[in-house]
C-alpha cells in the first residue's frame, strides 16, 4: 500500500505538544512532508528553540507513524524551531521584535540585571536571537556585566533617513545601554517624563534587525518610569526576580500587581527566587538558607504563577558578572545548567503565553 500525505497528517493530528494542548498538525508544526517509497520525511517546527520535549515529540512522532500508518516506514525527522509571537503584524514600534520580556523586582540589588544577562546569553546560546535593554537609566550595569564599558554605539543613517544606534553585539546578545551614551561618571539624573522619553528613544531608535526575544532590564521599584515603559513598549510578559527574603517579597509582590493592573495588563510569566541559598565552593552539597527559604516559591504558589526557577547566591556568579563575562558562558557549570534552565523556562512561558491566542492569529504569526 503506498503511503500518503493524507495518512501522515492523520497520524500526527494524534501527537500533541504537552505544554500547548494541541495537536502538532492544528498547530501548524509540520511541514516538507516528502514520501518516497517507505520512507516518510518531515519537519517539526517547535515553538522554542531548546524545547525541553523535542526527544519526546520527536518520539511520539515516530511511533504514530509506526502504529497509523506503516510499521515498517523509515521515518525521518528534522527538528527545528521557529519562535511564535503575538504581535501579529508588530506595530510601528519594535516591528522586527516577537516577543518583548521585562524583567522587574520591586525591591533593588535582589539579581535583576545578573539574572537578565545570563538569561540574555542562555536564550542566545541555543539559537534564538536575542537583545537586552538596560533601563536602569540611573545605574545602568550591563555595559559591566557584559565586560564593553568601553565601547560607544555606532549611530547611522536608516532607510527612511532617521538616526539609528547600532546595538552592541557580545556574546551573542545585542545590547544596549544608556551607559554607553554617557560616561558613567557624569551621572545624569533622569526623572519623570525626560527618562521615560529618553527610554522609548534608546529602546526604539536601535537597529535590533529581527529579534525572538528583547529583554528589558527595569530598574528597582514601580515608579512612574515602569507604568511609562510598560505602557509605551509592548510587552509580551513579565519576569519578577525576588529574594526569599520578607521585605524582598514585599516589593516584588507590589511589581507583579503593578503588571497586573488593568490599564497596564501584562502577564506574569513567573517568578525567579534568586539567592534562594547559599553554596559555599568547598562544601557543594550544603544548603544555607541566608534569606529565608522557599520565599519565591510562596509568591508564585499565592499568585497562580510558574516559578521559573531558584538560583543559589553563588561567589562565582558575582564575580562573573564583575568580570564582564556572565557564569552561564560555561555551559558544563552547575550555574550554567541552572541558568540553561532557566532559559528553557522563560521560552517555555512564552511559547504558551502566545498560544493563547486564537487559531487563525496562530495561521497568520507562521507565514
Ligand atoms: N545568585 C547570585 N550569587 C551571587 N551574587 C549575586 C547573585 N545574584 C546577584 N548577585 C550579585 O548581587 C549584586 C546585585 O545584583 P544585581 O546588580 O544583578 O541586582 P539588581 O537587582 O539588578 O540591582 P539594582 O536594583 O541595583 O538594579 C551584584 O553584585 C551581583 O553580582
Ligand atoms: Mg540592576
Amino acid at each position: 500500500m503506498t503511503i500518503t500525505k493524507e495518512a501522515v497528517l492523520k497520524a500526527l493530528s494524534y501527537v500533541e505538544e504537552p505544554d500547548l494542548g494541541q495537536d502538532l498538525v492544528t498547530l501548524n508544526m509540520i511541514e516538507n512532508i516528502e514520501i518516497d517509497g517507505l520512507t516518510v520525511a518531515f519537519t517539526v517546527v517547535l515553538t522554542t528553540p531548546a524545547c525541553p520535549l523535542k526527544q519526546l515529540i520527536h518520539d511520539a512522532c515516530e511511533r504514530a507513524i509506526h502504529t497509523m500508518v506503516d510499521k515498517d516506514a523509515n521515518v525521518v525527522i528534522t527538528m527545528t524551531s521557529r519562535v511564535t509571537t503575538l504581535r501579529n503584524n508588530r506595530g510601528d514600534l519594535l516591528p522586527g521584535v516577537k516577543n518583548i520580556i521585562a524583567i522587574a523586582s520591586g525591591k533593588g540589588g535582589v539579581g535583576k540585571s545578573t539574572v537578565t544577562a545570563n538569561l540574555a546569553v542562555a536564550l542566545a546560546a541555543t539559537g534564538a536571537k536575542v537583545g537586552l535593554v538596560d533601563a536602569d537609566i540611573s545605574g545602568p550595569s550591563m555595559p559591566t556585566m557584559f565586560g564593553v564599558e568601553n565601547e560607544a554605539p555606532h549611530v547611522f543613517q536608516g532607510p527612511n533617513g532617521k538616526n539609528l544606534i547600532q546595538p552592541i553585539e557580545k556574546y551573542g546578545v545585542k545590547l544596549m545601554s544608556i551607559g554607553f551614551l554617557a560616561p558613567a561618571e557624569s551621572a545624569i539624573v533622569w526623572r519623570g517624563p525626560m527618562a521615560s522619553s529618553a527610554l522609548k528613544q534608546f529602546i526604539t531608535e536601535v537597529d535590533w534587525g529581527e529579534l525572538d526575544y528583547l529583554l528589558l532590564d527595569l530598574p528597582p521599584g514601580t515608579s512612574d518610569i515602569h507604568l511609562t515603559l510598560v505602557q509605551t513598549v509592548p510587552v509580551t510578559g513579565a519576569v519578577i526576580v525576588t529574594t526569599p527574603q520578607k521585605v524582598a517579597l514585599a516589593d516584588a509582590q507590589k511589581g507583579l500587581q503593578m503588571f497586573r493592573q488593568p490599564q497596564i495588563n501584562v502577564p506574569v510569566l513567573g517568578v525567579v527566587e534568586n539567592m534562594a541559598w547559599f553554596t559555599p565552593a568547598e562544601l557543594p552539597n550544603n544548603k544555607y538558607f541566608i534569606f529565608g527559604e522557599s520565599g519565591g516559591q510562596r509568591l508564585a504558589a499565592q499568585h497562580d504563577v510558574p516559578l521559573l526557577g531558584q538560583l543559589p547566591l553563588v561567589q562565582s556568579i558575582r564575580e562573573n558578572g564583575d568580570q564582564g563575562q556572565p557564569a552561564v558562558l560555561d555551559p558544563e557549570s552547575a550555574v550554567g545548567k541552572m541558568f540553561a534552565d532557566l532559559a528553557e523556562a522563560v521560552a517555555r512561558q512564552v511559547s504558551i503565553r502566545n498560544n493563547v491566542a486564537p487559531k487563525t492569529a496562530v495561521v497568520q504569526m507562521n507565514p
